[in-house]
């Protein structure tokens, strides 16, 4: 269906779907300012734009007639002494709606219904502030918002150099969050806290809230293109705004007119499940640009990997070096007979040896001595596994930029169909040619992981990967803000702590961690958090708070279409009815549904096969033991279904050997009936359920 759109300030739409007022603007001093209402398609969520006392641009959101964000600011603070905050009057709105299904060429579900009422607000500022226009564009979803800026081009103002958008949040309810500080040195890589709202400080976005309502929230933005990401930070009580990442140029962003910023967006939903079932900032992006990609291809693999992670193999040569011709074989075997689509090697190229974190000096196309990447890709080919390629800059994307297209040339030329790129440097060590601004080539600024130079680098990337028919699954990256829908070659990316820390520490993920990040970071897309670490050990026998079962239940919990079993081969070898659950659990999905779980707690989800007609329920558990009944109202009317389950046995805990307990178990399902699974501390659990003839 084409959107529908009315043009004009006081247009209403038919059917009284839209609740629309535009007061006059002609108005006494002692009546109320022009405000402008819009309402999502089902009426429960109402929108107010209007103006304040000192003229500043407001909104404000009600919900089920609850008032959910109390009226907050809009604007920019620029560098250049130019007022973006006040002295605005609205001078009219145009409103539409549209209701369409599109379709995901990979990920949690085939189909994504895009329904919204949206209105656009045009600012005007006085003549005395400068005249200045900025519009305001609303979408309003039964489960969210999205609103961003456009700056349209106009005569007083021909490019905006932004020290900072003060959009404002202003959350009336009160309630809890989950979070991680924004603007640290681990970038996305810390433990969630979970803490009152009033209690945050700088977080990063997704940002998960729980108000005393039941209300779920999650903040976070989309289609963060040529700006820099926000931090969203309190100012004061439950009012928080936005800051944005910082730049080396002074002005966080600097655009020409016209231009529109990134969605600035609010999940809304009653419970857990209508945060995790929500594609709000997919829809907010735009359609694919790249056609055909049916080059993208969702895989397990495994790697050469979690032997250095550990510190048993190293990336450096010398006696231990991991990524040997000889090594890469022996994977490239067990992928085959193990029914894994790739093999990662890292470590293959030149620029290990020494110290390289935050300044790399890496090769992107020439090997080591002891890895004869031809021959290992010749292998690959005959048994129909292919490699994950590697590009690790140190953040140093000056170097990297320079050697990329070649790089990637060399995988296309090799059949290397996917890279994972990393960015190790603390928080704002990016070291960045200043080319890409215009300024003298060949001079070097440091920059944020998430400024506007980082998520330019970032898209630049994917984009010169596509030309290439290439994949990225970045680490170290900039959080996703949905445009794998745009640049559906963008499969997955780290952004938060992934499966490695457990080699670095006993529990250094603790066992609320995946439960948490089900809920927050993967609100925000696909994470390559590798799971599949069956031995339960990290680096000097320090164990995981983790059940073996929680292993198999991540990979229904974590979403990614590039899907790793981390572990060395030896140690998945030992587990052959795990790998029976491994080698077949799908990485592309045609439904998927939260089927149990709260915020932090627990979550299990059912997910549907997008090539068979088969579905996997599975997922993990934090501290608490707990037993859950599932429903099999998912499965289909009339179907019956052969459920293998991999479980907690009784007595498992993360916090003893006893993590190493799993039972099996078999039975016929079908809708409407239940099954009651209990869940250890750090436990988990996985099924297949396959179709009976
Ligand atoms: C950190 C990444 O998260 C990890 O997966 C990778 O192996 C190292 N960097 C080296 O690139
Ligand atoms: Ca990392």
């Amino acid at each position: 269906m084409k959107p529908f759109r009315l043009l004009g300030a006081t247009s209403f739409l038919g059917a009284g779907i839209l609740a629309a007022t535009l007061a006059p603007l002609a108005v006494h001093a002692q009546e109320a300012k022009p405000s402008v209402t819009a309402a999502s398609p089902d009426g429960s969520i109402v929108l107010t734009v209007g103006t304040d006392n000192d003229s500043r641009p407001t909104w404000s959101l009600s919900r089920k007639g609850k008032l959910l964000i109390a009226p907050s600011k809009l604007g920019f603070v620029l560098t250049d002494g130019v007022n973006m905050v006040r002295g605005f009057a609205i001078s009219g709105s145009e409103k539409g709606t549209h209701d369409d299904t599109w379709q995901q060429p990979w990920g949690e579900r085939t189909n994504v219904r895009d329904h919204y009422n949206e209105v656009t607000v045009h600012f005007r500022q006085s003549a005395a502030q400068g005249s200045r226009l900025m519009d305001l564009h609303f979408r309003l979803f039964d489960n969210g918002v999205g609103f961003r800026y456009e700056l349209p081009e106009q005569p007083a103002m021909k490019t905006m150099k932004i020290a900072d958008e003060t959009t404002e949040f202003a959350i009336v309810p009160k309630g809890e969050a989950w979070w991680i500080p924004g603007g640290e040195w681990n970038r996305y890589e810390q433990v969630y806290q979970k803490t009152a709202i009033d209690a945050v400080s700088t977080a990063h976005t997704p940002i998960t809230m729980k108000l005393e309502d039941g209300t779920h929230l999650s903040f976070h933005e989309a289609a963060l293109v040529d700006y820099a990401g926000y931090w969203f930070k309190r100012a004061d009580g439950q009012t928080f705004r936005t800051t944005l990442s910082p730049s080396s140029r002074g002005a966080r962003v600097v655009r020409d007119l016209p231009f529109n910023t990134p969605w600035r967006t609010i999940r809304i939903a009653d419970n857990a499940a209508g945060l995790v079932e929500n594609d709000l900032e997919l829809n907010l992006n735009e359609p694919n640009k790249l056609g055909d990609v049916s080059w993208v291809k969702p895989m397990r693999y495994i790697g050469i990997w979690w032997g250095m992670i550990r510190g048993d193999w190293t990336w450096a040569t010398g006696p231990q070096h991991g990524a040997t011709t000889a090594r890469a074989k022996q994977y490239i075997d067990y992928a085959a007979r193990h029914n894994f689509g790739g093999v990662l090697i890292e470590g293959w190229n030149k620029g290990w040896d020494g110290d390289w974190f935050g300044h790399g000096d890496f090769s992107f196309t020439e090997a080591t001595p002891d890895f004869d990447i031809k021959a290992v890709t010749d292998y690959a080919r005959k048994k129909g596994v292919v490699l994950i390629g590697h590009h690790e800059t140190g953040g140093n994307i000056a170097i990297y930029e320079k050697q990329m297209d070649a790089g990637f040339a060399l995988y296309e030329k090799l059949g290397v169909p996917a890279v994972k790129t990393g960015y190790v440097a603390d928080g704002g060590g990016i070291i960045a040619d200043t080319w890409r601004y215009g300024e003298k080539p060949g001079e070097t600024h440091m920059e944020w992981h998430d400024g506007q130079r980082q998520v330019n680098h970032h898209l630049d990337v994917v984009k010169l990967a596509a030309q290439h028919h290439i994949a990225i699954d970045a680490h170290e990256p900039v959080k996703d803000t949905g445009l794998r829908r745009t640049y559906p070659n963008w499969v997955s990316r780290e952004g938060a702590r992934g499966m490695e820390y457990n080699a670095w520490g006993a529990f250094a993920n603790g066992p609320d961690h995946e439960p948490t990040l089900v809920y927050t970071r993967m609100l925000s897309g696909p994470m390559d958090f590798t799971p599949g670490v069956l031995s339960l050990e990290g680096a000097h026998h320090d164990p995981l708070a983790s059940t073996l079962a929680k292993q198999l239940g991540l990979y229904l919990a974590i979403y990614s279409p590039i899907q790793m079993a981390a572990d060395f081969v030896e140690n998945l070898d030992k587990h052959p009815r795990e790998m029976e659950f491994i080698s077949h659990v799908p990485t592309d999905w045609a439904e998927s549904h939260l089927i149990a779980g709260e915020v932090g707690d627990y979550a299990v989800f059912a997910r549907k096969d997008r090539k068979r007609p088969e579905w996997f329920v599975g997922g993990v558990n934090d501290a608490t033991a707990r037993n859950v009944t599932l429903s099999f109202d998912f499965l289909e009317h009339g179907k019956t279904y052969k459920a293998t389950i991999w479980k907690d046995e009784e007595g498992a805990t993360y916090l003893t050997d006893a993590r190493h307990r799993i039972a099996y178990d078999t039975r016929t399902v079908k809708k409407g009936d239940t099954y009651d699974l209990w869940l250890a501390p750090g436990g988990g659990a996985a099924m297949r359920l396959v179709p009976v003839k």
